[in-house]
């Protein structure tokens, strides 16, 4: 095995905004762990991203509300690639429907996704970002800062804003021994889901649309290149924040 001079470790890659946020770290060469629940999906990532972009690219079944899974996937990506520089969390899931039907279920199915997971995360791949001096960029959401509307999705905007929270923690803990912990808060962004939310339910999109300065969807690319930001040596500045990228909605709002 050759180490590569750099390897990320993105959760919730199979798809999506991680995907889009795997494919640029291997854009610029760093090697690339899809660490998602969807095994196939990960894997067939991994080989479109290893294709078009040259770099190396792995596909890593991983539960992230499990921490022993996670630390299989630790195991799995240092066993692959000899390091880790940078981690992204971005396995992440809503439920909507009013708070007072919410249920229990409903409930820690997004907590323990959104918040636990993203510390189980954090915390297993820790020992590995000391040693490499690396970052962390976890994905939060314009949820953080704002209720999400006009559906109501309460263990989500609850989970989006402790995330905020557990960065600047983990932030503060951790700039001793040269790691940065940040987070990026996105919003509406043109993915599968949202394109669903379009077809299904066109008054929730132009809603949506019209609450955004800039009247148009985030592209996933776009989020990316902000998580990449935060993860080079430019931003090196900055910890402990969460950047918002959401074409001026949460200004507006
Ligand atoms: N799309 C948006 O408009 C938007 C806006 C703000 C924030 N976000 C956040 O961005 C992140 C990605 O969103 P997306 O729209 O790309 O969603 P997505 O559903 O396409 O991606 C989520 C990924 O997480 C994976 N996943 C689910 N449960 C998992 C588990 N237990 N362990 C490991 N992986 C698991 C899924 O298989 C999927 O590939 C989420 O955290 C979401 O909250 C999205």
């Amino acid at each position: 095995m050759t180490e590569p001079r750099a390897a990320a470790v993105i959760t919730g890659a199979a798809g999506g905004i991680g995907r889009a946020i795997a494919t640029a770290f291997a854009e610029r060469g760093v090697a690339v762990v899809i660490a998602d629940i969807r095994l196939d999906a990960a894997v067939a990532a991994a080989e479109q991203i290893a294709a078009e972009t040259g770099a190396e690219a792995v596909g890593i079944a991983v539960d992230v509300t499990d921490s022993a899974s996670v630390a299989e996937l630790v195991s799995g990506a240092l066993a692959r690639f000899g390091r880790v520089d940078h981690l992204v969390n971005c396995a992440g899931m809503s439920l909507d429907g009013p708070s007072i039907e919410h249920t229990d279920e409903a409930w820690s199915k997004v907590v323990d996704l959104n918040l636990s997971g993203t510390f189980y995360v954090c915390r297993g791949f820790a020992p590995a970002l000391i040693e490499s001096h690396g970052t962390i960029v976890n994905i939060s959401s314009i949820a953080a800062f704002s209720a999400t509307r006009p559906e109501v999705h309460v263990g989500y905007d609850a989970t989006k804003a402790a995330i905020a929270a557990l960065t600047r923690t983990l932030a503060v803990e951790w700039a001793p021994q040269g790691v940065r912990v940040n987070a990026v808060a996105p919003g509406y962004t043109n993915t599968e889901l949202l394109k669903d939310v379009g077809a299904s339910n066109p008054e929730t999109m132009d809603a949506w649309l019209s609450q955004t300065p800039q009247r148009r969807l985030m592209e996933p690319a776009e989020i990316a290149e902000v998580v990449l930001f935060l993860s080079l040596p430019a931003s090196r500045a900055i910890t402990a924040q969460t950047i918002i990228a959401d074409g001026g909605y949460t200004a507006a709002k």
